[in-house]
């Protein structure tokens, strides 16, 4: 596989060699902010920048191809965006379809699988058959695991794994005094992935959003100020150099 992309620490700095990064986290979780407000700097409609960012995803899932990343959950619209306007909401529930359109045969290309978290039931008939379709076509691949989060919102993923582990509890599939975390894990939409290792916030917000409360207790954070389309491949870089310098005590000394 070759990927030629220009990796700098900086502008006048050598490019970043593989290898100069010991700990790779192996999965990264992105919430891609930002679009509306580089499309309005412009003077464009905020689908723009949502265009936009679709041809960042590309290059996202090239970069952490290149560095060996096992896992990147994208947030890509959550249970909360449908309070947008209703042409907003149909044009960012387009989009998977798109990007599948575009940019399958290069997912196939890289090895990528992908797969979704969220309520994949609620979503438009269209925006399902095309996700759907590419998880067909990718799921032998066992290169990166390419994880969107469509229509997810963490506390209705919460509240649907109680209501699973109730239901299993009262026909005797589970045992109240066996209950552990590991088991409440294996109810949410993220089952079998590990937790994020990473969690980068672009556009310069600092809050969660309602994304993944259980699994990124013990993540580590990077937050920056540039907004989602002007994500390029050095912002990344400097993110999982950054993560070199984290020491992960989990509670321990
Ligand atoms: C992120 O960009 C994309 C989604 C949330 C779907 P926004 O659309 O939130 O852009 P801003 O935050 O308004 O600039
Ligand atoms: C979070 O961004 C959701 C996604 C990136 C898909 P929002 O723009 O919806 O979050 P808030 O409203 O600023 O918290
Ligand atoms: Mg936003």
């Amino acid at each position: 596989m070759s990927i030629k992309l220009p990796f700098f620490k900086s502008k006048r700095e050598a490019p970043i060699q593989v290898d100069e990064l010991k700990h790779v986290p192996e999965h990264v979780a992105i919430i891609m902010d930002g679009n509306g407000r580089w499309a309005k700097k412009r003077g464009l409609p905020r689908i723009a920048g949502h265009k936009e960012g679709m041809d960042v995803v590309k290059r996202t899932v090239e970069i952490a191809v290149h560095y060996n990343i096992k896992i990147l959950t994208l947030f890509a619209f959550s249970t909360e965006n449908w309070k947008r306007p209703k042409s907003e909401v149909e044009y960012l529930l387009k989009l998977p379809k798109d990007f599948i359109h575009t940019y399958l045969p290069d997912m196939i290309k890289n090895n990528v699988r992908i797969e979704t978290i969220g309520d994949f039931d609620s979503l438009p008939e269209h925006t399902k058959e095309a996700v759907q379709y590419a998880k067909d076509k990718t799921k032998d691949n066992d290169g990166l695991l390419l994880n969107f989060a469509l229509n997810y919102g963490s506390r209705k993923e919460i509240m649907r794994a109680i209501k699973l582990i109730m239901k299993d509890l009262d026909n005797q599939q589970l045992d109240l005094d066996n209950l552990d975390e590991e088991i409440v894990s294996k109810y949410l939409y993220t089952e079998g992935l590990s937790d994020p290792d990473l969690l980068i916030r672009t556009s310069g917000e600092r809050r969660l959003s309602n994304f993944l409360l259980w699994q990124l207790a013990y993540t580590e954070f990077w937050f920056t100020d540039v907004l989602w389309p002007d994500f390029k491949e050095e912002i990344f870089v400097e993110a999982l150099l950054d993560f070199q310098k984290r020491s992960r005590r989990y509670g321990g000394i």
